[in-house]
Formats: structure tokens, sequence, C-alpha cells
């Protein structure tokens, strides 16, 4: 009998499985696969992960499947509580010189909001202090953009986004406007406010475990498009959030942060169908040129 005098090694087993994608007539996929596993393979031997730990792993992503339907997707929650969806979001848009910049989507979003007016209001029902938000949308040389369409939404005072409730009006908080000739948007929103992010499921347990809490700083969302330019996917923070420094879904950039004015309730610029003290809030949005491929 051939004595067997080699053992294998951990850098025997990474390379066999790297070597399986061999046959992998795509190129992109194999690069991929590949270096998925070479990462896998390296932090597993960095931690000397155990048995246990490598089944409390496998526990934690059955749990986020099962509690993963089509309105709660906890895969994209952690992904965005470890600041993967970010670092994404980075990486495609690096080039995106001179635009806003871009954050994360969120799951709040719903096709088919109310289309509305210049300087219409979102609020559908009472749902906290109102402010006007207004501003321009602009292509890099600062010539404003006619026709861009905003997809905005935004939570209210009892924290929700109207998706995350049985009852009300479904377009509450949420509006689609097209800017004038002149570029400009206006509407009548409410200050948003700081919230928890859907933390009674695994990704909550991992914040918990780890020191982590699952507070966001009070934002408004938006989706600013335009033919000929690149979709903006973006938010408004508040600049006088408490989380701004520890954003639970790492979303805040510093040149995203905006402040509400506040004024009196007898201010002459007071909105039509404003009552008593109201913010405002002015806001441009810069978008790219498509890449043209
Ligand atoms: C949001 O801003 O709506 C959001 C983003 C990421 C995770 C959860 C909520
Ligand atoms: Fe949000």
């Amino acid at each position: 009998m051939a004595e067997i005098d080699e053992s294998t090694t951990p850098e025997d087993i990474t390379d066999a499985v790297v070597a399986s994608f061999d046959g992998c007539r795509d190129p992109r996929l194999r690069e991929i696969a590949t270096a998925l596993v070479r990462h896998l393979h390296a932090f597993a031997l960095e931690v000397e992960l155990t048995g246990e730990e490598w089944l409390a792993g496998i526990r934690f992503l059955t749990e986020a499947g099962r509690i993963t339907d089509d309105v709660r997707q906890e895969f994209i929650l952690l992904s965005d509580t470890l600041g993967f969806s970010m670092l994404v979001d980075a990486i495609a848009h690096e080039r995106r010189q001179g635009g806003t910049e871009s954050t994360v989507l969120g799951p709040f979003w719903v096709s088919g909001s109310p289309e509305r007016g210049y300087g219409e209001s979102i609020v559908e029902e009472p749902s906290g202090e109102p402010a006007w938000v207004h501003g321009r949308v602009l292509d890099p040389n600062g010539n404003p953009i006619p026709g861009a369409m905003l997809d905005v939404w935004q939570n209210g005072d009892d924290m929700l986004y109207q998706v995350q409730k049985a009852n009300g009006n479904p377009g509450n908080l949420r509006g689609v406007f097209t800017t004038r000739d002149d570029g400009a948007f206006a509407f009548v929103a409410v200050r948003p406010t700081d919230y928890t992010i859907p933390d009674d499921g695994p990704v909550g347990r991992m914040l918990a475990a780890t020191g982590r809490h699952p507070w966001r700083p009070a934002h408004l969302h938006t989706i600013v498009s335009a033919p000929g330019f690149e979709t903006l996917v973006t938010h408004v923070f508040d600049s006088e959030s408490t989380y701004l420094d520890s954003d639970a879904v790492f979303g805040v950039k510093p040149s995203l942060v905006r402040r509400f004015v506040p004024r009196a309730a007898d201010d002459q610029a007071r909105p039509a169908g404003v009552e008593g003290a109201w913010y405002s809030l002015e806001t441009d949005f810069v978008l790219v040129p498509s890449a043209s491929r």
C-alpha cells in the first residue's frame, strides 16, 4: 500500500475549490466566484472559525431567509447594516463627479406615488410639523433641468413610512413632482423624524449582540431622474438629528445634510395651506449626464 506522506492543508482546499471553476465559461462569474471563495476561506482561517460558530452563521442566514418575503428583505437589511450596500453604491458612482452624492434606497420606496403639482402637499393626514421643501434640479454646469422627476417619500412624527401601516391614506407622505422650466420644484412635507430600521429579526439581534443601535437619522428620500442623466437615489438629512454620526446603515454623507429653518406662523412666505409655525428646507440636486457607452 502506498504511503500517504502529505496531509491536506487549508491552502489545498482553497486551491481545489478555485480550480473547480476552471470550466466556467462566463469570465466575470469565474472572477467573482474565485474571489468570493478566496476571501471566504481567508476569513475563516483568520478568525479560526469553530464548528459552533459556523453553525451559528448558518442559523442566522436560515432565519434571514425565513423572515424574508415580498415586503421584508432581511438580506438587503443585512447588507445595509454591514455597510455593503453603501460600498456597492460607492463603486458604481465613483465617477459621478460633480453630481449630488447618492445613498441607500431602503425598503420603503413603492412605485406609483401620486403625481403632484409644483408647491402641492404630500401630507394627506396629520403627520407632523409642516416643512416647505424647495430647490432646483441642475446639471453639473449649473444649468436647470426642466421636466426632471422627483419621486419623494418620508416618514412622519410616528416614525413610520406609510407602507409600514395597515391603515391610512396610501399616498400620504409620498409624491412625484416634475421640475418647471427653471428646474425648480417645491412641495409641502413634514419635518421627518429619527427612526429605527426593522429590528425584530436576525439583523436586529446582530445589532444588539454587537453593541449597535438600530437608529437612522431623520431624512427625506428622493429618486431624481431626467432623460440623458444618471438616475440619482439619495436622501436629505436633518442637520439636527441625533444619529448623523452613527446611522445604522452608514448612509450619511456630509454633503447631504441640510438645515430645516424654523419659520414663524406670521412669516410672509408661508405656503398656502400651511397653518402655524413651519420650516423651510432648500436643497438643489445635481444630475450627471448618462455614461455614453
Ligand atoms: C430607509 O431609509 O428607509 C432605510 C434604509 C435602509 C434600511 C432600512 C431603512
Ligand atoms: Fe428612510
